[in-house]
């Protein structure tokens, strides 16, 4: 077993933690930075090396073509923006990465481009960004657009946008600021570009108008269709993607490694992480009985797995009889995801069925005591050949203290989890191994 990169990653944003819990509240207030800074110190002690907060910018109605589900049981909203938060983050710790998410389809270049540096230099190195392109028509709205342009296009968009902040951050030579009192000369303007940069999808003349960066923000990306993996291959230094069978995990990371050799990448310089949720229990009795719910599959459990992949997708999973196969589906969402949940079944199955084998099989969700875990996850190291996980789920205090308290431990003993991050940003530590 080989150690493995760790970090989290807040699946449901910058939203209610903890509701249906019993500590639900207590000693926190979601709205406020606090339980998310000791979230981000915790990860930090235990060797993690970055935090990832997901986002999205609507109140989510595609399942059962209502928000009746999502906000009577706080899914998905309501949620803050990422951004704000990374200051308070970044104030908590001194060597975690903070990457906040954000859309290549609603941020423009300059905007975007402005934020990160300006974010960056508070984080000395330790700033990443996921860029998402934003798939559902309902976040399009909130824009000016009658729906969301065409999945192909949304990325060759995050291309172009891509390139154009990345040629922002670079319009600045790392040397232009000289602060020469003595000559009178603060930056030198030889070294002070525009970038004129006149594309299919922007019109940015540049150049920024903040301060050079030492380093650029780590980039992190999730597509997985095909598009997809070109732009993250092309492009991020980190690729997330959900756990499934290891066959398919193994596949998805050699196809990316490949797509980024293509373009001329050391396919080692990229970290494929993959998200699981690990659900720790005391024992095998423990585990037996948490397996023992999950295969009741009530009507609520039914709700939350499906307004979840309904949010995701955008396809409206209500509409589907639960006893038939699922029919031919297609998505100009997430792709990846849509494929994720309709594969982690055989072909043919039912709905129910799909939802029964998602609750009992390790897939995303990972069952058992903290041993069993973490030899489930060096296991599928040595077999995916991965460069490490993402833990996912909410980061109240009794979910972060049940899942982390027994399992840093358990994933130390087998050396797999590093005890000391180092102090030369998000990026340093990634290369590491
Ligand atoms: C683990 C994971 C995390 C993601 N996080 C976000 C997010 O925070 N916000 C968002 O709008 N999309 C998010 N996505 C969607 C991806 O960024 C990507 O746009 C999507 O998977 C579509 O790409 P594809 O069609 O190539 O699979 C996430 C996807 C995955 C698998």
């Amino acid at each position: 077993m080989a150690l493995q990169h760790f970090g989290w990653f807040l699946g449901a944003g910058f939203g209610v933690q903890g509701w249906g819990d019993p500590t639900y509240g207590i000693g926190y207030d979601w709205k406020k930075p606090r339980v998310y800074q000791d979230a981000a110190a915790r990860f930090e002690a235990s060797g993690f090396d970055l935090f990832i907060i997901e986002d999205g910018v609507t109140v989510p109605d595609t399942y059962g073509g209502t928000a009746e589900v999502n906000l009577a049981n706080a899914r998905f909203v309501p949620k803050h923006d990422p951004l704000p938060l990374v200051p308070y983050l970044l104030a908590a710790t001194s060597k975690l990465g903070i990457v906040p998410t954000l859309s290549a389809s609603f941020y423009e270049p300059f905007t975007a481009a402005r934020l990160l540096a300006t974010l960056q230099h508070f984080a000395e190195g330790r700033l990443g960004f996921n860029v998402v392109t934003s798939g559902s028509d309902i976040a399009a709205q909130n824009y000016g657009l009658d729906k969301q342009i065409d999945h192909d296009r949304r990325y060759d968009r995050a291309e172009e946008w891509v390139q154009v902040v990345r040629a922002l951050w670079r319009s600045w030579d790392a040397d232009a600021i000289l602060e020469d009192a003595a000559g009178g000369v603060f930056a030198d303007f030889t070294k002070v570009r525009t970038i004129d940069h006149k594309g299919e999808f922007f019109q940015v003349r540049g150049p920024l108008n903040t301060a050079p960066l030492a380093e650029e923000p780590v980039m992190v990306q999730a597509g997985a269709s095909g598009k997809g993996q070109d732009f993250a291959g092309r492009n991020s230094d980190v690729i997330l993607q959900l756990a499934s069978t290891p066959e398919r995990m193994k596949a998805y990371r050699e196809s990316v490694r490949s797509v980024a050799a293509s373009f001329g990448r050391d396919a080692d310089d990229i970290k494929v992480l993959f998200v699981v949720q690990p659900i720790v229990t005391a024992n095998a009795a423990e585990t037996a009985d948490v397996r023992g719910h999950r295969a009741e599959l009530t009507q609520a459990a039914i709700d939350e797995a499906l307004q979840g992949v309904s949010y995701l997708s955008g396809v409206d999973f209500k509409k589907f009889d639960l006893d038939a196969p699922l029919p031919e589906l297609t998505t100009n969402s997430n792709q990846g995801t849509l494929d994720n949940f309709v594969k982690s079944a055989p072909a043919g199955s039912t709905l129910r069925e799909i939802l029964q084998l998602r609750a009992n099989k390790d897939g995303l969700a990972v069952i058992g005591t903290a041993d069993e875990i973490a030899d489930h996850l060096g296991s599928l190291a040595d077999e995916v050949g991965g460069d490490g996980f993402l833990f996912t789920g909410q980061v109240h205090p009794a979910n972060v203290h049940r899942t982390l308290d027994p399992l840093v431990p358990a994933l130390r003993r087998r050396g797999l989890l590093r005890t000391e991050l180092g102090d030369g940003g998000l990026r340093s530590n990634l290369l590491d191994f």
